[in-house]
């Protein structure tokens, strides 16, 4: 066997170790950006928390790391002493780990799909993740390498389809269900994100997406509806400040949609 074979059984063996015990592995992408991935991922594992579950946030977008800055995370992670692996940073007991806790601030990182693909095997495999009930992957937009490298290595159970409702979005999802369903992972979800936008002077909705292409997409697809989050302000001006809607905003429109969307979770993840 050649060191380089040698080093890809070694890396699949910590893989392998790592995801036994993580006992739940999800996906959050979307074939399109900016509908709000990465809020979703942050405020379901914040809702999950929540119900006590341990729980890990993988900021799979690798040129483009948000998680940081959405929960407030800063510093970098601590690493093993065997100078190799790495811990997760934790956040509002949340563990967490991202691309950009792990350069310095401002930095472009210009990087074709194989090596972006090989940061995410490494945080599969060199990050300490210790015992997970829940381990969610916020994947960057799109079909590409690393959302297939993500899908493949983490062996998910579930894929969570983010979408907005209208048309443009949705043949966009359409196709992050096909992939899903190709990808053979067993249980696909859909969430209708900026489902009309609260307007903050008379707290009525107003569709300016549209309405009700999330449960459309998913009755054609088959998937399961998990349910649709308001647009609201102060949303993301948390998402800004790394103050998520679910910890600091508990009654607002945006946190009690997420808490209804975990619960529902739950139950596709034990069905
Ligand atoms: N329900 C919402 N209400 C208000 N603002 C929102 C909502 N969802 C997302 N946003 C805001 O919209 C912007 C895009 O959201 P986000 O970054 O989560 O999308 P994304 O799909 O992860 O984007 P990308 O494709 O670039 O990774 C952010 O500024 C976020 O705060
Ligand atoms: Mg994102």
């Amino acid at each position: 066997m050649s060191t380089q074979q040698e080093q890809q059984a070694q890396q699949d063996q910590r893989i392998e170790e790592n995801l036994k015990h993580i006992k739940h592995r999800i996906v959050i992408f979307s074939g399109k950006g900016g509908v709000g991935k990465s809020t979703v991922a942050v405020n379901l594992a914040y809702a999950m928390k929540n119900r006590n579950h341990k729980v890990g946030l993988m900021d799979a977008d690798i040129t483009g790391p948000n998680i940081p800055q959405m929960t407030g995370l800063t510093g970098s992670p601590k690493i093993h002493e065997d100078g190799k692996r790495f811990y997760p940073q934790e956040k509002n007991g949340v563990s967490i780990v991202s691309m950009a806790s792990l350069m310095p601030p401002d930095t472009a990182l210009i990087w074709r799909g194989p090596l972006r693909s090989t940061v995410i095997t490494q945080f599969l495999g060199d990050v300490l993740w210790g015992e997970l009930d829940h381990l969610l992957a916020d994947l960057p937009p799109g079909t590409g390498d690393e959302v297939l490298t993500a899908a493949q290595r983490m062996k998910p159970q579930t894929a969570v389809v983010v979408t907005t409702p209208q048309d443009v979005s949705l043949a966009d999802c359409r196709r992050a269900v096909t992939m899903a369903k190709k990808l053979e992972i067993p249980r696909i979800a859909v969430v209708e994100n900026m489902s009309g936008l609260i307007c903050p002077h008379c707290d009525k909705s107003i569709d300016i997406f549209d309405s009700g292409g999330g449960e459309k997409l998913a009755l054609e697809t088959g998937a399961t509806f998990l349910g649709r989050i308001p647009m609201e302000i102060e949303t993301r001006i948390g998402g800004d400040i790394g103050q998520p809607a679910v910890l600091h905003r508990p009654e607002s429109a945006t946190a009690r949609a997420f808490e209804e969307i975990a619960t529902q979770l739950a139950s596709l993840i034990k069905s």
